[in-house]
């Protein structure tokens, strides 16, 4: 029986890291949650009905256990039904914010239960660590949800980041001094809790609407490590690889998408880029005159072309344009042409935006080429058919050094025989700066909503 815990821990741990393997890819990826779900469960009921305490106990209080199970089952499972694909980063933002309270709370109940003398150095610190994380992870997650769902805007006042530093140095030297026993009073532990809230309010609150993504995947990462303390006060291994996983893979994701968009994450953190004041509209065709084509003439072009590359961004997004991106697809692939997706990596608003949304219209997953993969792809490439997307076609990024998006990769469309640019205007995208591509000679404006410019595009094209 005693034996029976660590091998469920054992094949739980197995199951987070082959789940999270198998996010990897679109193909793999339900499959893959629904494995790690599943050792997730194997975890919790190991834990209810096997755990024993040092008394050699079972746990108590199953009743308040099972109670707070339903519920938080029933409202997590309503909350994913119901929620748009648009509005997934604030509901990752909400949960990751769950997951940090529980962090801090874990720490909380502990340093009561044990006692700030009994503690020892070794759980002093994972406590205090785990306390401090999970409050910043809570408070910064429910602004960053508050600032997706557009009810709070980017507060910013002069000194703000020195009055951050002190708070933090204020948050870590009151940490110190609970974890080395030199303070062992639980008003001190309840001060740190209250401290580490008011830093992660104040530390989000700057950063630009549109950066959210990038700092819900760093408070992803501060949870996981929060949980791992939690794991190793309760010196439990699930609790502690789980963690670690959420820790590195929030991190690793951190740093993906700060570099494909060729920014530091100082730069993100700091710089107040992408918030409201920075998306502005420029002026219209600054750079010249831009072509314009009707629909029936961007079907034409389409249906006698070779390949067709669709390339979508924010815009298809915003418009729900992916079910009638998928019926061209099928129209023109009924008349022989071969159609991919060109897929950018920071397209959209959050990692995988534009994966999740083509695969949510059944879009074969096999269609979708990442950019490495297509870009060489486009000079053989008849029409490319750019949906809603801007700064991933902007070719700024490899020949203006003062663009301030020099340097990120970009989907290399302009080397297409012919582009053609749907979007309802002139204005700008989240960088909030001019597209040259649109004023090429080989680039035509498709002007309109995407949903509905699409929507007319299969009508053409089905008439041909
Ligand atoms: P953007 O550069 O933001 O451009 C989107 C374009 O869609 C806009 O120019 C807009 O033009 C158009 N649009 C909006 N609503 C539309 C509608 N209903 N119908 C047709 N067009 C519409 O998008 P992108 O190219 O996907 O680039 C993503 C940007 O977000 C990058 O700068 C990236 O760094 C940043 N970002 C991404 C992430 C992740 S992880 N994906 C995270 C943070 C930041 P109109 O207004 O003229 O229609």
């Amino acid at each position: 029986m005693d034996a029976t815990l660590p091998i469920l821990y054992l094949v739980a741990s197995v199951t987070f890291i082959i789940g999270l393997k198998m996010l990897g890819s679109p193909k793999t990826a339900r499959p893959g949650n629904l494995i790690a779900a599943v050792g997730m469960g194997i975890a919790i009921a190991g834990t209810i009905f096997l755990y024993k305490g040092h008394t050699g106990e079972h746990l108590h209080n199953l009743g308040w256990i099972f109670g707070a199970l339903v519920i938080g089952s029933v409202i997590g499972w309503l909350m994913a039904m119901r929620v748009k694909m648009t509005a997934m980063p604030q509901m990752v933002s909400f949960f990751n914010g769950m997951g940090g309270a529980c962090a801090a709370l874990i720490s909380l109940l502990e340093y009561k239960a044990v006692g700030g003398e009994a503690l020892g150095i070794g759980n002093g610190l994972a406590t205090v660590a785990g306390l401090l994380i999970g409050s910043v992870s809570f408070s910064g997650s429910m602004i960053a949800f508050g600032k997706l769902e557009e009810k709070i805007g980017d507060i910013r006042f002069s000194g703000q980041q020195i009055v951050n530093n002190a708070i933090l140095l204020a948050a870590i030297v009151l940490a110190g001094l609970i974890a080395t026993g030199n303070i062992t009073d639980f008003s001190a532990i309840i001060l740190l809790a209250g401290v580490a809230l008011v830093f992660g309010v104040l530390f989000v609150f700057p950063i630009g609407g549109a950066d959210m993504p990038v700092v819900i995947s760093l408070l992803n990462s501060f949870t996981g490590v929060a949980a791992a303390c939690g794991g190793f006060i309760y010196h439990n291994m699930v609790m502690l690889i789980g963690g670690i996983l959420v820790g590195s893979a929030g991190s690793i994701l951190t740093i993906v998408m700060c570099r494909s968009m060729n920014r530091s994450l100082t730069n993100v953190l700091f710089s107040n880029f992408g918030g409201t004041t920075a998306v502005a509209a420029t002026g219209e065709k600054s750079q010249g005159s831009v072509r314009e084509v009707t629909c029936s003439d961007a079907a034409v072009m389409m249906s006698y072309a070779k390949q067709v590359v669709i390339v979508p961004g924010y815009g298809l997004a915003v418009a729900q344009a992916q079910h009638a991106c998928h019926q061209l697809e099928m129209e023109l692939e009924a008349k022989g042409v071969t159609v991919k997706y060109a897929v950018h990596p920071v397209a959209g608003r959050m990692p995988g935006h534009m994966n999740v949304l083509l695969a949510e219209a059944d879009v074969d997953y096999d269609k979708l080429v990442e950019m490495d993969e297509i870009n060489p792809e486009f000079p053989q490439t008849d029409v490319a058919l750019v949906v809603g997307a801007n700064d991933v076609v902007n070719p700024a990024a490899k020949t203006d050094p003062s663009s301030p998006i020099y340097g990120m990769p970009i989907l290399d469309v302009e080397n297409a025989r012919q582009v053609i640019v749907m979007k309802r205007s002139m204005r700008a995208g989240y960088a909030g700066i001019e597209n040259e591509l649109f004023f090429r000679p080989n680039t035509a404006m498709l002007f309109g909503d995407a949903k509905s410019s699409m929507t007319n595009l299969v009508t053409e094209v089905k008439a041909l």
